[in-house]
């Protein structure tokens, strides 16, 4: 693991060894949603390591490989002798059986995916009030063929003869199935049982636990230094600088670069919001005419997020010289992100990291790390949900609590090709009424994001009895769980039309006003 993602303070109830499923960070969200606390670490870690941590129980995640396979991943064999119940998932499952003695093979009649019901065959407090013949979902081309010794079935399907099995005296549980995913029907009952009933685990892990043990932690640690914080609205940085000046007060310094690119009234909002309603001291960096200069003539999208990503950098540095020295600098970093960077996303059989960049992703979090600060980082345990939950607990409204996410080059990527002054102008008034109708519907919770796009090309319209020629509008209205995959939001066309009217009668220079139906993929949310 190439960084700690504990303290000895907070040591998680429950750690998932992870084998490189998509479901690892679903699993640790399920134990949460238990109120346990939870983390994804790396299948390497060392019994030592875990002995140190000395966990109420153990999860072994999914994973792409074949458990017989040449390179499949491990985990060390110590981990089963160490009194601390496991419960295996799928790959997990396989594991714990072919390193306690039992065989594994390519699933005689067919790979399984999706929805089974499962029969139980045994009374167990893993199964404890799951019903008979419910649905469980799967997805394995392996099945157990041999189990070891002192383990037997609770549970088969038509397909698997090894559903879910068990070794009571050990404590050493294994499902097929994937608990973790909406679609098992008593998924979550599978989890809890295996917190409380067999690993006696507390539900003490809430938002509040997490302020109250984080505030002396932030002080501890800054002492009597000073802080300061890429402000940029949204919810991450909010919520920080609301824990943050909670924690040190006034030794916490906001920066806010306005780059020009932020939607109508935001800047506004965020200096009055902040500075002036609950004195956390924000520094209002004017640098509209600067980054505009710099894209000039520039239509690449990658080319434009480098030159704003690089800008950004720029200023940031020479602005904080300017108001500093500082000791830290505090970043929103998220658990997901942390999880990444731990080295999960490995393929199993290279050892090589999977990464696939479709956009060069930037935000304030994404400051390079040879910057002279040592980092602050409260946030890096929580998961997005979590953050928002903490962000309200500590008293931030639900404009900032529920706002919609919005990308860290802002306007200027969904200004396609060169921008412009005018057009900037252009398109915040058209996203302006889009989130005012969106919001007036009642939508705007149920949606991940709803905005505006421009598009630099000119359609001939008729308004009065004049001939128009001017820009189109692209409504963008997606819904999503995190952004990683989108589906088009069916918008009732009575407020499509709303929209459209207000959109073409409001703003100048536009004529006609398009809805995007491109899910993601194939699309991506943003058009840049
Ligand atoms: P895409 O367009 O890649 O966007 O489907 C996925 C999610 O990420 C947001 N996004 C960004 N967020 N900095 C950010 O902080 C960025 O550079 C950036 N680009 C896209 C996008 O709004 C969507 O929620």
């Amino acid at each position: 693991m190439a960084k700690k993602l504990y303290q000895p303070n907070q040591y998680p109830s429950i750690i998932i060894l992870d084998f490189g499923s998509q479901y690892s960070e679903l699993i640790a969200r399920r134990i949460r949603e238990a109120n346990v606390f939870s983390l994804v670490i790396s299948h390497l870690t060392s019994v030592e390591e875990i002995k140190s941590i000395n966990p109420d129980g153990i999860i072994l995640s999914g994973g792409p490989s074949s458990v017989y396979e040449n390179h499949a991943p491990l985990c060390d064999k110590e981990i089963f002798n160490l009194d601390i119940p496991i419960l295996g998932i799928c790959y997990g499952m396989q594991l714990m059986v072919r390193q306690l003695g039992g065989a594994v093979t390519p699933a005689k009649n067919k790979a399984e995916y999706g929805r089974a019901p499962i029969s139980i065959d045994h009374k167990s407090s893993l199964l404890n009030k799951v019903q008979d013949q419910s649905i469980m979902w799967m997805s394995h081309g392996d099945s157990i063929n041999q189990l070891p010794d002192d383990f037997y079935k609770i549970a088969h399907t038509s397909n698997t003869s090894h559903a879910a099995i068990a070794n009571h005296k050990k404590n050493l549980y294994g499902v097929q199935f994937h608990p973790e995913v909406v679609h098992s029907e008593f998924g979550f009952t599978v989890i809890k049982n295996f917190l409380y009933d067999i690993c006696n685990c507390k539900d003490n892990w809430t938002t509040e636990t997490f302020i109250d043990e984080s505030i002396p932690k932030i002080k501890n640690q800054v002492g009597n230094k000073k802080v300061l914080l890429a402000l940029s609205g949204g919810v991450d940085s909010s919520t920080l600088a609301f824990l943050l000046h909670r924690a040190i007060g006034d030794q916490l310094v906001c920066m806010f670069i306005d780059q020009g690119f932020m939607r109508k009234g935001e800047p506004e909002f965020l200096m009055s919001f902040f500075d002036e309603k609950f004195h956390i001291r924000v520094e209002y960096i004017n640098s509209r005419e600067r980054f505009i200069s710099k894209l000039k003539g520039v239509i690449d999208p990658e080319e434009k997020r480098k030159i704003i990503g690089t800008e950004f950098i720029r200023v940031f540095e020479e602005e904080s010289k300017r108001l500093g020295p500082f000791d830290y600098l505090a970043q929103g970093t998220l658990y997901p992100d942390v999880i990444e960077s731990a080295g999960t996303n490995v393929d199993p059989k290279t050892g090589e990291r999977i990464a696939v960049k479709i956009k060069s992703h930037h935000n304030v979090g994404g400051l390079p790390k040879d910057l002279q600060f040592k980092l602050i980082e409260p946030l890096r345990k929580l998961f997005k949900d979590e953050v928002r939950k903490v962000g309200k607990n500590l008293g931030l409204p639900d404009e900032i609590v529920k706002r919609h996410p919005f990308p860290g080059p802002g306007l200027a990527i969904r200004i396609l090709g060169e921008v412009s002054n005018e057009k900037l102008n252009c398109l915040r008034d058209a996203d302006w009424i889009v989130r005012d109708e969106i919001k007036k519907s009642g939508l705007y919770n149920d949606i991940w994001q709803a905005f505006a796009v421009l598009l630099p090309v000119k359609t001939v319209g008729v308004m009065g009895d004049k001939r128009t020629y001017a820009w189109p509008i692209v409504l963008r209205c997606v819904s999503s769980e995190d952004g990683m995959t989108a589906d088009w939001s069916k918008i009732p066309y009575q407020i499509l039309e709303q929209i459209s009217n207000r959109i073409v009668n409001e703003v100048d220079q536009v004529n006609r006003v398009v809805f995007d139906i491109t899910s993601k993929p194939p699309g991506t949310i943003e058009w840049e």
